[in-house]
């Protein structure tokens, strides 16, 4: 099976408890196992990380850029102001998709910029968990 990471950031962890009203109700683990299903299906074997430390998500990135692994990334608040995540994106070697459970454009103004979206793939945002699915999805079309 074709490997793929799906990396989250800072306080993903706490979904299912964490401002409902705008993540939904689902945990972490409920995610971890909707990505390894969908990867089941589409023949991918996933692999889900999730860190609130910002060295240790580019070290991740690096690993994927080193082994040329696809990458569904949703580096939550990093997305907004990492440039060091930018650059470690910058350097992969496999697609890379940016995913957003929330839609960020609809939201506070300074959720509008995403400091990373040029360097990626392309951006999943909006559809809730289904967003992983999707970007899942999109990995499993590309070569
Ligand atoms: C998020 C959106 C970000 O603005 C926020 O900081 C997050 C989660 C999302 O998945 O909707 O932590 O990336």
């Amino acid at each position: 099976m074709r490997p793929v990471y799906v990396f989250n950031g800072p306080n993903l962890s706490r979904l299912g408890t964490r401002e409902p009203d705008v993540y939904g109700a689902e945990t972490f683990d409920d995610l971890a196992a909707l990505c390894r299903d969908t990867g089941r299906e589409l023949g991918l074997s996933v692999d889900v990380r999730q860190t609130d430390d910002e060295a240790e998500l580019v070290a991740w990135l690096h690993e994927a850029a080193d082994r040329a692994i696809p990458v569904v990334l949703n580096p939550a608040a990093f997305t907004h102001y990492s440039y060091a995540l930018r650059d470690a994106i910058a350097q992969r070697t496999a697609p890379l998709i940016e995913v957003h459970i929330s839609n960020p454009a609809a939201r506070e103004e300074f959720r509008h910029t995403s400091v990373v979206a040029a360097v990626a793939s392309g951006t999943i945002a909006g559809f809730g968990l289904r967003s992983y699915e999707l970007a899942l999805r999109a990995i499993a079309g590309t070569p």
